[in-house]
């Protein structure tokens, strides 16, 4: 592991352009269980695939409102952690050297922007924003204390997080930097992602087609572990911060 820990360090330290992909693991020592994990307390007789859906939302936009809003009080007590930090700080190291770097999330907790990475592609959204339901109007702010979703200010419809739900297309200018950044680095980190949902799925498998190094942070195996160039197998809060140093701060 240590052998292969400098390896990944050495490959990062000297790539030209590196693309981060972040799945609910890296959350995970932060307090916030993974996607499939969070149904616990009052929503554990829920499935989240039968509330994350806009045929949900038309059902019962009360409990898919609420849901949300129970997310929204965890996410806000929860501070980012070694691993958010480690990223913020590799965008700082590369941006001193000149190199290019994007990071990609699929979460929707808002912890990196916390952290301070400012280059990043939120993909599935951000749980913090609100929009309306029929026409996509922001909404910067709504009564809190009314149960069930306020009417958006413009239009009337009904206030729903920014988030992507299943059965929605990614946001696909988003996806689209996404795909170009992962065809274009030579140093791709995929961490804390089960690699099992489209199209985040894909965008490793993209840099791998180019023959570049892909570096896996996981303490699980997926489907990318026997095919990345380097795997490291433990917490993202560990294994990020010993790839990139405190001492490379720039
Ligand atoms: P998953 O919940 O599918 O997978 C979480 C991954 O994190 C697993 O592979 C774990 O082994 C790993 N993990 C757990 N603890 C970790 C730690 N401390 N450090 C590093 N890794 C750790 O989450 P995602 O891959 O993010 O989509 O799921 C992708 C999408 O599926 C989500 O964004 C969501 C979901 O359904 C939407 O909501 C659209």
């Amino acid at each position: 592991m240590d052998e292969t820990l400098a390896r990944a360090r050495e490959a990062i330290a000297v790539a030209r352009s590196i693309v981060v992909l972040t799945g609910a693991g890296i959350s995970a020592e932060s307090g916030i269980p993974t996607f499939r994990d969070a149904m616990t307390g009052l929503w554990s007789r829920h499935r989240p695939e039968d509330l994350a859906t806009p045929e949900a939302f038309r059902r019962d936009p009360r409990t898919v409102w609420d849901w949300y809003a129970w997310r929204r009080e965890r996410v806000a007590l929860v501070q980012p952690n070694a691993g958010h930090e480690a990223l913020a700080r590799l965008e700082r190291v590369a941006a001193a050297r000149g190199a290019d770097y994007l990071l990609v999330t699929q979460n929707v907790d808002g912890l990196h922007a916390a952290a301070g990475s400012r280059r990043m592609v939120e993909l599935h959204g951000n749980i913090r924003r609100v929009k309306c339901f029929d026409r996509g109007h922001p909404a910067a702010s709504w009564p809190s204390e009314t149960p069930g979703p306020p009417p958006c200010a413009l239009c009337g419809s009904p206030l729903r997080p920014d988030v992507v739900w299943f059965g929605e297309a990614l946001p696909p200018e988003a996806l689209q930097a996404a795909l170009d950044a992962a065809r274009r680095c030579d140093v791709f980190l995929s961490v804390g992602t089960s690699g099992l949902v489209e199209p985040a799925a894909s965008l490793p498998l993209a840099a791998l087609e180019r023959g570049m190094a892909v570096i896996e942070v996981n303490p699980q195996p997926t489907p990318l572990t026997r095919r990345a160039w380097a795997a490291l197998a433990g917490p993202a809060g560990e294994i990020l911060p010993r790839l990139v140093p405190l001492e490379s701060t720039p």
